[in-house]
């Protein structure tokens, strides 16, 4: 029985999504295993659209359990929002469905209202964070004050979880010229919250493991882009968790070793929203086009999202950091009808030529994308559902990004919908 991780391969909005949602069919289990709501994961099902942000792609379809594992940051208000939006498209969301992990760290009120302050401090390099708290819950977990699932249960400890957090943030507040936390408030909102969302909480951990010992299958979704990761990324203009494979099985609490299969989501080009460097961004219409065709606009904030060409260069190193055993590369048909599409194969350094992304923000900042040029080509992909629905240059296109990233395609996607997708490789085959 395989077990697989989804991870994207680049800065986010890969495509994975709907990548889960397609392997979901042959999963048992979806679990969710880093990040937040700062995610926003599109699904396409016969027309209808899914936006999801919390909760697992899996959710979508029958007879699957849901699992968010204790690697993501949970705002309690926003999920119950959520599986009510959910609820109102006709998917079921009950006890049975979808499980919390006790251990998940609790997003409240002021980490947003901090990640906002901070980011309209002149004085700071701005983040373009998506301002929903993920960033400072993450440090208050660090930081051992943050309020977790389990702490709901018992009054007289969220009390304490709560006080030992104010000490911290009233403090942080000042300094930010914010005002003080209204306590009495935060801990009746919360006590008013804890029911709706113990009734989820469960020892995520224990229950994996013994679906992994009965042979089920778990497919682990994760959210944002190896770029994007705080150890692997381009650092500061990163999201503040692990987003590589490898923190599938700490996220949940599974062993590394059951992981069987990593499967990379690459876009057929680059995509990038908020601040940080972009080697292949293009400023001209080249981008536009790319833009407008992929209708490049943020699923979270509704931001324009930045486009340029394929970069090989970073799918080869993050294919590299999370071990990809395969890609899905989604979004092929925004590429119909270029005279010619360019790929960064390496960087221009001061003279010097490149194989990776240096570390040093201050080269990144100077490395020029060296390209390559392929043909395009006139044909429409969109919807293909099969090679021999691919024209010649499209195929070559591939082929070639294989190549210079050193992974095989396992699926292809050609369009928003759910089955416009070519199966090259089941990830979930024995
Ligand atoms: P995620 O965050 O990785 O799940 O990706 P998003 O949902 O934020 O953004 C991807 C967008 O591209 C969504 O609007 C998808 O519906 C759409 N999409 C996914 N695959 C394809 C594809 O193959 N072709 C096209 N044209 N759109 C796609
Ligand atoms: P999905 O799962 C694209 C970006 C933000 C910002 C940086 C930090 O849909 O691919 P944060 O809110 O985490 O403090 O923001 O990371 N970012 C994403 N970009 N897709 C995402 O998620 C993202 N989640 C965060 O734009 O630059
Ligand atoms: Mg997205």
């Amino acid at each position: 029985m395989a077990n697989v991780v989804v991870v994207g391969a680049q800065w986010g909005d890969e495509g994975k999504g709907k990548i889960v949602d397609w392997l979901s069919e042959r999963a048992d289990v979806v679990a969710r295993f880093q990040g937040g709501h700062n995610a926003g994961h599109t699904l396409v099902i016969d027309g209808t659209i899914y936006k999801l942000n919390a909760l697992p792609s899996g959710v979508v379809r029958g007879g699957k359990l849901s699992v968010i594992g204790n690697g993501v940051v949970l705002d309690p208000w926003h999920l119950v929002k959520e599986i009510e939006t959910i609820r109102g498209q006709g998917v079921e969301v009950t006890p049975e469905t979808l499980m919390v992990a006790e251990n998940t760290p609790l997003i409240l009120p002021f980490h947003g209202e901090l990640d906002r302050a901070r980011e309209g401090q002149n004085a700071m390099a701005k983040i373009g964070t998506t301002g929903r708290g993920i960033g400072p819950c993450y440090e208050d977990k660090v930081g051992r004050r943050v309020i977790r699932v389990a702490d709901l249960a018992d009054d007289a400890t969220l009390e304490l979880r709560v006080d030992r957090a104010l000490v911290h943030h009233n403090a942080l507040r000042a300094g930010l010229g914010l005002p003080e936390i209204d306590r009495d408030a935060l801990l009746a909102s919360l006590r008013e919250i804890a029911p709706e969302i113990l009734k989820y909480a469960a020892p995520v951990w224990k229950v994996l493991n013994e679906k992994r010992r009965a042979g089920n299958r778990i497919l682990f979704e994760g959210a944002q882009g190896a770029l994007l990761d705080i150890d692997f990324g381009t650092y500061p203009f990163v999201t503040s968790s692990n987003t590589i494979a490898g923190q599938a099985a700490t996220g949940t609490g599974i062993g590394p070793g059951s992981i069987d299969f990593v499967l990379g989501i690459v876009k057929a080009y680059t995509t990038r929203v908020g601040e940080g460097p972009f080697p292949t961004e293009l400023d001209d219409a080249d981008g536009e086009r790319l833009g407008t065709r992929g209708r490049e606009f943020g699923t979270v904030t509704g931001r324009k999202r930045r486009c340029g060409w394929f970069d090989a260069v970073l799918v080869r190193q993050t294919c590299a950091t999370s071990g990809m055993n395969g890609i899905a590369l989604t979004k092929l048909d925004v590429l119909d009808g270029f005279e010619t599409l360019k790929v960064c194969v390496g960087y221009d350094l001061d003279g010097e030529r490149l194989d990776h992304l240096p570390t040093a923000a201050d080269q990144q900042a100077r490395c020029t994308p060296v390209y390559e040029e392929l043909p395009g080509w006139q044909e429409s992909t969109e919807g293909a559902r099969s090679w021999a629905d691919l024209p010649a240059n499209a195929i070559k296109y591939v082929r070639r990004v294989e190549e210079l990233i050193d992974c095989p395609v396992a699926l292809l996607s050609t369009s928003p919908e759910r089955d416009d997708t070519i199966l090259v490789t089941d990830p979930f085959a024995d």
